[in-house]
């Protein structure tokens, strides 16, 4: 499966929904998962995010495993997004910002 990773948290610029052909993206308040169940790992949707969130499993920084489990947990929860609505407000600002975890809203 892929991932997103710690930089979609208070940005969500929803421009990776557009391009996945499965419909596989969840959404929260503030962030985007992946369902694991669902995901092809065709990476189409690494490039398009320009927070750089997303990542294939295997390539998961080991300070960010965490981020594995969270998408197989919120998705279970989170209602599906298929259409891009463009990013929150502040997401240029918070963009390059690290370690924004506290920050999830659920
Ligand atoms: Fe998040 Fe990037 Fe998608 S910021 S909503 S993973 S385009």
């Amino acid at each position: 499966t892929h991932v997103v990773l710690d930089s979609c948290i208070r940005c969500k610029y929803t421009d990776c929904v557009d391009v996945c052909p499965v419909d596989c993206f969840r959404e929260g308040p503030n962030f985007l998962v992946i369902d694991p169940e669902e995901c092809i790992d065709c990476a189409v949707c690494i490039p398009e995010c320009p927070a750089n969130a997303i990542l294939p499993e295997e390539d998961v920084p080991s300070d960010q495993l965490q981020f594995v489990q969270l998408n197989a947990e919120l998705a279970k929860v989170w209602p599906s997004i298929t259409k891009r609505k463009g990013s929150l407000p502040d997401a240029d600002e918070w963009k390059d910002r690290k370690n924004k975890l506290p920050h999830l809203q659920r």
